[in-house]
């Protein structure tokens, strides 16, 4: 499901969990740093759920969270990465991330009652906020794709920028499974370059993930 302003089309909350709203993809991250800087998207803030980015006051937010605390189902997976401004180069401070993503079954279960969001993405959420050199962390564990097989298995991210509206980028997907092919390269929004990682690692010690961002250029 796209995540432009379309409605999720959620009204069954059910008890397993909900299958929420999705944006597609990214871009290697690597190979789009030092590149020259993508055009504006006249559509950068129109999202679904970017209002969740917003809901932790950046000042109490550190480089790296913990998604999944020890003991959630699941292959263990770090996502790490490099934010960087839109000249692809220069390292971008405070800048918030807010990742959700489904759980080893593929559902956005057990939210809380929060906020409409909380109860949408899920328990497997979080904010980080990247250091000086850009970096950023998230502890979680490797979602798995919806149960009807529709998307690829992935993470959704959003960005905000200190003073700035927030807005989605490509969702992190793992290069190689089910349903990223030729057709989905093809599709990519390419929003903060490139969400397709490579896993490094195995299931047994977990996984590794790469997924660097180069920040948007804003409209107006
Ligand atoms: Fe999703």
């Amino acid at each position: 499901m796209d995540r432009r302003g379309v409605a999720f089309g959620l009204g069954s909350v059910g008890v397993l969990g909900i299958v929420a709203a999705c944006s597609r993809s990214g871009s290697a991250q690597a190979e789009q740093t030092g590149q020259a800087a993508p055009p504006v998207r006249s559509d950068l803030y129109v999202c679904e759920g970017c209002e969740a980015t917003t809901e932790r006051a950046p000042a109490g937010l550190t480089p790296s969270v913990t998604l999944a605390p020890p003991g959630t189902p699941g292959e263990r997976l770090r996502l790490t990465g490099r934010v960087l401004a839109a000249d692809g180069v220069t390292p971008a401070a405070d800048v918030v991330i807010y990742a959700h993503q489904t759980n080893a079954q593929g559902l956005y279960a057990d939210g809380s009652s929060e906020s409409v969001w909380s109860r949408r993405h899920g328990r497997l959420r979080g904010w980080v906020r990247t250091g000086p050199d850009g970096r950023y962390a998230f502890d979680t564990i490797k979602p798995a794709p919806y149960p009807d097989m529709t998307m690829p298995a992935h993470i959704h991210l959003f960005v905000q920028e200190p003073g700035r509206r927030p807005y989605y980028i490509d969702d992190v997907v793992f290069d190689g499974e089910h349903g990223v092919d030729g057709a989905y390269r093809t599709h990519q929004e390419l929003r903060g370059g490139s969400g397709i990682v490579r896993l490094t690692g195995n299931a047994e010690q977990g996984w590794s993930a790469v997924r660097d961002i180069r920040l948007e250029r804003h409209p107006g």
